[in-house]
């Protein structure tokens, strides 16, 4: 029986029980490499960054789809908005549509590119958090917003990209630049709201960056086992033997737990951090570690090489464990201890389990031909069971494709939409759920074959390879065109 259970630790909620909790996680979309949770610092390039940056607050409406008298209710929803590169109205408009995560974030690598490249266009940029996250909470804390799903119903990707209109609204008028083109950016769940947002709001949007954003993996379109056929293939890409060493270390563990006093060699061999009390809570974060491993398998360091380096070079040739213990090692780097540590949840985490278990149903499992151990179908009856006990409500596994499509997307879109760009890195295992075709001549995918998640909206730096900047100077290119065509059709429509 197939139950599937696949969480970033780093992410892990831990307001029920961790069995509950454990039981429907995905690949988390964020466009963070969970490593830096741990690392600390970095803040002082968040502060450079940040430089130039206002804060504000929106008052928001809580509910936009109805108009019973409690829907008027409204909360503070914070954005940033930097001018010191504007010319003024008229002059484009960038906005950066927040995902599932405070902003500003400590480690904000995202934002970067944005950055850099303002002052080019003139433009203005703006990021705007998401409800629910951050400081944009509504009904005054997050005790009370997270407190069950009556209060929880207001989050969702229709509300917060509606949100994001009235904002764009509000500021255009307060500028008085009606005329100013808005470019909505986003990453990962980010951006799929950017390109929904374009083909939503046409008349606030002129045109979507979406980097990284996986809007075909939901109901049956990306086949379930893409994911982890991806993070398979980017370690036998790295090394053949690192992979079947990985590929078998998976009996080899289940092999050592069932011998008397098994876990608690296991629990010396791999350093954890409290003894392990089954071989699940093991296999379960080392599953965790190679798929973020391989999502975020960006330049200069490629986590993958690293980990697949350290397991080659490691000690006899049988010691499969010995290997292993030596990859996550080479991961995370020297600490006390390594599995099964303490984590507390974060804001973040409780925001997007909620999401998950409501719209934003991503189907991802595995089948037998992965480097993993046995198959780990995605369960939805069971999935649904978990976020009916937690929440008491089930999820709507069809709802996102029925509102913002998704099948045949190529012919739909080639006729309907234009003015996005889909960028992917082949690395990243969302990206098998990314657009990887260019759907009309305004509708592009920009990939990259060795990029990672969400890399190409990364600061850029001097170490950067070829490939990553020439993916960056096409955005860049795109984007200038799209902006000689509407100042065209300024002049005369
Ligand atoms: C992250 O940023 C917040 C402020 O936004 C700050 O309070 C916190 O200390 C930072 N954390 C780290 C690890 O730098
Ligand atoms: C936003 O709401 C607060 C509290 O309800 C109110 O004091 C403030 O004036 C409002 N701001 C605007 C711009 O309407
Ligand atoms: C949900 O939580 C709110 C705020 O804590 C509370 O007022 C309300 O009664 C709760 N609703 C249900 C159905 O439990
Ligand atoms: C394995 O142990 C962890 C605690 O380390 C526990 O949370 C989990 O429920 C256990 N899983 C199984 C399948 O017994
Ligand atoms: C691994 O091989 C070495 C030398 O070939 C041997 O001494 C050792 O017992 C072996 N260990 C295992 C676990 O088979
Ligand atoms: C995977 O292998 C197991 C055991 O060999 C088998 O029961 C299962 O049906 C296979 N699953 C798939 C998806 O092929
Ligand atoms: C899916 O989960 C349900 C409920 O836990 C279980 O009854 C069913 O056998 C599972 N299906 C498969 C194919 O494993
Ligand atoms: C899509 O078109 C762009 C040019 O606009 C080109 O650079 C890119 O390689 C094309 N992508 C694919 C997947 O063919
Ligand atoms: C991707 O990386 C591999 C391994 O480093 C290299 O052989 C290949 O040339 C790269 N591909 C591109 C398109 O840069
Ligand atoms: C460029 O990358 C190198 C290697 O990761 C790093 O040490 C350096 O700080 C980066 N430079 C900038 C300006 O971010």
């Amino acid at each position: 029986m197939a139950k599937f259970r696949f969480r970033i630790r780093y992410f892990l909620l831990l307001l029920t029980a961790a069995a509950t909790a454990s039981s429907f996680k995905v690949p988390r979309l964020s466009i963070y490499d969970p490593r830096h949770h741990l690392a600390g610092g970095q803040t002082s390039t968040l502060t450079a960054a940040m430089e130039g940056f206002e804060s504000h607050f929106y008052n928001q409406t809580l509910d936009h789809f109805n108009y019973l008298p409690e829907s008027y209710v409204t909360f503070r929803q914070r954005y940033f908005a930097n001018s010191k590169h504007w010319g003024g109205p008229g002059a484009p408009i960038f906005v950066y549509l927040g995902a599932e995560a405070a902003f500003p974030h400590n480690f904000s690598g995202g934002k970067s590119f944005l950055i850099e490249i303002a002052p080019s266009f003139n433009a203005l940029l703006v990021y705007i958090e998401h409800r629910y996250y951050g400081e944009s909470i509504p009904f005054g804390s997050s005790e009370e917003a997270f407190s069950n799903s009556s209060m929880l119903g207001y989050m969702n990707s229709q509300q917060a990209i509606a949100d994001y209109a009235e904002i764009i609204f509000h500021i255009k008028e307060q500028s008085n630049a009606g005329d100013s083109p808005v470019i909505v950016v986003g990453e990962s769940y980010g951006g799929m709201l950017a390109a929904w947002f374009r083909l939503k709001y046409p008349h606030l949007a002129i045109g979507a960056l979406a980097s990284s954003a996986p809007i075909l993996y939901f109901d049956d379109i990306t086949p379930q086992d893409a994911y982890f056929n991806v993070v398979t293939k980017d370690f036998r890409d790295a090394s053949e033997t690192c992979y079947l060493t990985i590929k078998k270390s998976w009996a080899e563990i289940d092999e050592m737990a069932s011998k008397p006093d098994g876990l608690s060699m296991l629990s010396q061999k791999f350093k954890t951090c409290v003894p392990l009390k089954n071989s699940t809570s093991l296999t379960d974060e080392l599953e965790d570690l190679y798929a973020s491993a391989a999502q975020y398998n960006a330049p200069p360091s490629y986590p993958v090489t690293q980990i697949c380096t350290a397991i080659d070079g490691f000690g006899p040739n049988n010691d499969t464990l010995g290997r292993i213990f030596a990859g996550v090692v080479a991961y995370y780097g020297e600490k006390p201890c390594y599995i099964n540590e303490p984590t507390q949840p974060s804001e973040t985490d409780g925001g997007w389990d909620w999401q998950t278990c409501s719209e934003m149903v991503i189907p991802i499992g595995f089948g037998n031909d992965t480097m993993f151990g046995s198959d780990k179908a995605f369960n939805l009856t069971k999935f649904s069971d978990d976020c009916r006990a937690r929440y008491g409500v089930s999820p709507r596994p069809h709802w996102v494709t029925t509102y913002y499509g998704g099948h045949s997307i190529k012919r739909i879109l080639k006729r309907f939409g234009s003015n996005i760009i889909f960028s992917n890195g082949l690395k990243d295992p969302y990206s098998t759920g990314g657009v990887l075709e260019n759907i009309s001549d305004s509708i592009h995918a920009i990939y990259t074959t060795n990029g990672s998640h969400c890399l190409d909206l990364s600061a850029s730096n001097v170490t950067d390879p070829e490939w990553l900047t020439a993916q960056r100077e096409e955005e860049i290119h795109i984007v200038h065109g799209w902006l000689t065509t509407y100042y065209k059709d300024l002049q005369v429509i």
